[in-house]
């Protein structure tokens, strides 16, 4: 049997993903509806499903039909440009549901952060902004949209009075895998970057009601948790990141444990002794570069060279034999010559990455990359189009190479459903987070024996043999 190999990759920054399944409704039909339209990073997935939840304590159920909506939330994205121009193409969309059916609209995440009452001003009919702060006041915030009050709320709390959102276990009842966000905010300073600014200072939920809200959750049968946060091994909500995870690993029901983001310089003895000690702590690193040049690193304000990188990551290999390690690399940055690019390139062999989620450098409003891009050398578009297409074409060809050993082996996979692509097959992941894709009738939720019958850069094809 040939089966296709299907790219599933985990959402990148910037992608916009379809609105999620509707939760049910606790009792009764609810009376309103609510269109949310996520673009963005898992921050931003998150979000959403909270303010989804918050929205079904007001009476609102979820509708994944705009036309059909009382309220269309757009939750925004400001890290690249496109991602911003998305916004506001969707926005003329949804003007149309306002003109037909009286539809609110409002706009959160970080482009409302960013442009805060520059948003209502630019568009007339954007009837609320609110920032990723303010999750919590919806309910205010729609009482005063219907006393026709245009409300611009992207005031920031201080640490100690952030009170991050409760995820609601029933709205998770029949997945497997789940995101816990565990700190919010950056307190980095890179120099091409807005989540400083649009997610403010770092803030950690405390340990208990992380550990709360993973319990809840493989309460309702949830396997494998993803903690969140923008730069989420700074963790410090009462315990470091490397016993977070120990703790999260430890919650009968769960099964295994992953994170997300995390910047180089926090990756600890601590964290690399917690991966050799702790098998529920998947084999799988997402550890963004960025560069591999350090005079890019420096002007990016990277504090790390490529050299303690690779001694940072080896010491990680040495610890957990196997891991997958994933990156994010931008080309183009000011002042990147060939030279630095042709560097990259060699760090990408060099390393052998699992996955690369690389970007065209986007000059961002307020950093301090726009601020030097003159003085650097600004590079020209087609330049950084090909380099970008170069270092594709390159991690395609390394990844396909890679995956070839797999050929014939059995992997371990989680399973999570059906295959997205195609209805008869069955999907799951693998402790390294490849997507594999599946003949089988094995349930959500259990793990399956699969033989690899085919092995690509983006994940595997196979059937299930125990
Ligand atoms: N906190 C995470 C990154 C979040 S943003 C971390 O430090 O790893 C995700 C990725 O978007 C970054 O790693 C970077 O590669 C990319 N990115 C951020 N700002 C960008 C910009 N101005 N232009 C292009 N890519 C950018
Ligand atoms: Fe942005 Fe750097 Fe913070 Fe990541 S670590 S969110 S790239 S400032
Ligand atoms: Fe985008 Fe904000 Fe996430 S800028 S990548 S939605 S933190």
């Amino acid at each position: 049997m040939k089966l296709d190999v299907l790219s599933t990759p985990p959402p990148a920054p910037e992608t916009s993903a379809a609105p999620s399944a509707a939760p049910a409704p606790a009792s009764g039909a609810p009376s309103k509806r609510v269109f949310i339209h996520t673009f963005g990073c898992q921050m931003n997935e998150s979000d959403s499903a909270r303010m989804a939840e918050i929205l079904k304590g007001e009476g609102y159920g979820r509708t994944e039909v705009a036309d059909d909506a009382d309220l269309i939330l757009l939750n925004t994205c400001a890290i690249r440009e496109k991602a911003e121009q998305k916004l506001f193409s969707a926005l003329g969309r949804y003007r149309q549901v306002k003109l037909s059916r009286g539809a609110r609209i409002g706009v959160a995440g970080c482009v409302a952060q960013q442009e805060k009452d520059k948003l209502t001003a630019r568009v007339p009919y954007v009837d609320f902004v609110l920032g990723p702060d303010a999750i919590g006041k919806l309910p205010e915030i729609l009482a005063r949209v219907a006393q026709r009050e245009r409300v611009v709320e992207t005031a920031w709390m201080d640490s100690e009075s952030y009170v991050f959102p409760h995820a609601d276990p029933e709205s998770a009842r029949g997945k497997v895998t789940e995101f816990v966000t565990v700190m919010k905010g950056c307190n980095n300073v890179c120099a091409f970057c807005v989540v400083p600014r649009t997610r403010g200072r770092e803030v950690s939920r405390p340990l208990v009601e992380v550990m709360r809200e993973v319990a809840s959750l493989a309460g309702v049968g949830v396997k494998e948790v993803t903690l969140l946060g923008q730069n989420v091994n700074s963790y410090a909500g009462g315990v470091d990141f490397a016993e977070l995870l120990l703790r999260t690993a430890q919650v009968p029901g769960i099964e295994r444990v992953r994170f997300t983001t995390s910047h180089p310089h926090d990756l600890s003895d601590a964290l690399i002794e917690a991966f050799a000690r702790e098998p529920k702590i998947a084999p799988h690193f997402h550890l963004p570069v960025q560069s591999g040049s350090d005079p890019v690193l420096q002007r990016m304000r990277r504090d790390y060279t490529v050299e303690r990188y690779l001694e940072r990551l080896a010491k990680l290999r040495a610890a957990r034999p196997g891991i997958a390690i994933t990156t994010d690399i931008i080309v183009g940055y000011p002042g990147e010559t060939e030279d630095d690019f042709e560097r990259t390139m060699k760090l990408v062999e060099q390393v052998g990455y699992d996955g690369i989620f690389s970007f065209i450098y986007s000059p961002r409003p307020h950093t301090s990359a726009i601020r030097h891009e003159e003085a650097w050398g600004v590079v020209p578009y087609p330049v950084k189009v090909e380099r970008l297409e170069r270092l594709q074409r390159r991690q395609q060809e390394l990844g396909d190479a890679a995956a070839q050993p797999y050929l014939g082996q059995i992997v371990s996979v989680l399973v999570e459903g059906p295959s997205k692509t195609r209805a008869d097959l069955r999907m799951g992941r693998t402790p390294e987070n490849r997507v594999v894709n599946f003949a089988g009738q094995a349930a959500a939720g259990s793990f399956a024996q699969v033989k690899v019958q085919g092995a690509k850069h983006n994940g595997y094809a196979g059937i299930q043999v125990g």
